[in-house]
């Protein structure tokens, strides 16, 4: 149910919850996990400080440890990780925020290295993707995959239930199934990457089969209330490609229909700056009729407009709340925002992460 003429400071019904403004921490790894990938010790804190966010979209998660593909990226599939992702969801309510979990499954943009047993990292089809992963010995080429046989299938959904099912053990108010940035539902749903000749490659309604049975899955763990899903349509991170967009994720985007409870898009090249859209955006939105969130270079002043437009229901900013932890306030008040320091994002402790200032604290 919209207002008449929402701004980015308009309530808006999500589910169960009722977010205060239409202005969402988009999900952003950071590579501080502990041993164990469990999530840090400065994670509470960090997340707490942009609790005014409308919403916050975690870092992506790994729901297994096939899922992952970098660095100290915490997961959501042991004990000790529900444990401390309890302590981080405990600190964003206590601040007054709401906050869903990213599940992720990286697919083949990994290394043996992270892999159960060091054997090769899964995939759709046995294409390497271009790119390297950064390892204990240094940046190395991400391997030829090994393509997951049908039979396998079943486990694998099970590992995105299960995930999600610790997720709300943990406290999240939802989680957001990543099919995004050439992870592995991405590397299904496209056909550069996808060349299976069984059920799950091949047509357009094949190719979606496996985010189909995972939402499916996650829902009946969480309810659709509690569910997201995050698509690129163009995006061509971690050399993902297809050769017809607007036909695959118009059809997601119907597939989707009143499953879950918000489609996140990034609408072009992720962290680029984008030409000309190859995707009709407005049509995507029409044919998912959910809660539409909006991400990939919006400036405030194009938000508000989207919003205001009714384009967009919620719009997600992802650098700008690494600096802006109050970004809210900010935007509200017209104040600056910081630029972050690009070579903090990854790794490191408090420095880059908990230490940038509210607009409140700055002198005048
Ligand atoms: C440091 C960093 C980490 C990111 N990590 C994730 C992630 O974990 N999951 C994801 O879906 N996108 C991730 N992204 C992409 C952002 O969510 C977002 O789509 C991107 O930054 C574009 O939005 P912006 O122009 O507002 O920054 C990351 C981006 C950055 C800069």
């Amino acid at each position: 149910m919209n207002t008449p003429n929402p701004t980015l400071f308009s309530q808006l019904p999500l589910g169960t919850l009722t977010l205060p403004n239409r202005i969402v921490m988009a999900p952003l790894t950071r590579c501080r996990a502990d041993a164990g990938n469990v999530p840090g010790p400065l994670a509470p804190l960090y997340y707490a400080q942009r609790a005014s966010a409308g919403l916050i979209i975690s870092e992506a998660t790994q729901i297994s440890q096939a899922g992952q593909g970098y660095p100290a990226t915490p997961g959501i599939h042991s004990d000790a990780q529900e444990a401390g992702w309890r302590a981080v969801t405990s600190a964003v309510h206590a601040a007054g925020g709401r906050m869903f979990l990213q599940l992720w499954h990286v697919g083949r943009v990994s290394h043996q290295e992270f892999q159960p047993g060091g054997e090769l990292p899964v995939a759709p089809s046995a294409i390497a993707a271009a790119g390297q992963s950064m390892t204990r010995f240094g940046a190395q080429d991400h391997p030829v995959p090994r393509a997951l046989e049908a039979a396998e299938m079943p486990s694998l959904v099970e590992d995105y239930a299960a995930a999600a099912r610790r997720a709300l053990a943990a406290g999240f108010d939802g989680v957001e199934v990543h099919a995004a940035n050439g992870y592995l539902l991405d590397q299904f749903l496209r056909d550069a990457s996808n060349h299976r000749g069984d059920a799950y490659g091949g047509s357009i309604a094949n190719r979606m089969r496996l985010l189909d049975e995972v939402i499916s899955a996650v829902t009946a763990v969480a309810g659709a209330d509690r569910v997201g899903v995050r698509i690129s349509p163009e995006n061509t991170f971690n050399d993902i490609d297809d050769s017809d967009p607007q036909a695959l994720f118009q059809a997601v985007a119907t597939m989707l229909r009143g499953r879950v409870a918000y489609l996140h898009v990034v609408e072009g090249e992720d962290r680029k700056a984008t030409g000309s859209p190859r995707v009709d955006y407005g049509s995507l939105r029409t044919a998912f009729g959910g809660t539409y969130l909006a991400c990939c270079n919006y400036t405030p002043e194009r938000a508000a407009a989207a919003v205001a437009a009714g384009d967009a229901d919620l719009v997600a900013f992802g650098r700008a709340y690494i600096g802006n932890p109050d970004l809210v306030t900010r935007l509200q008040l017209g104040i600056p925002l910081v630029r972050s320091e690009a070579k903090t994002w990854y790794g490191g402790k408090h420095a880059g992460y908990t230490d940038y200032p509210l607009a409140s604290t700055l002198s005048a």
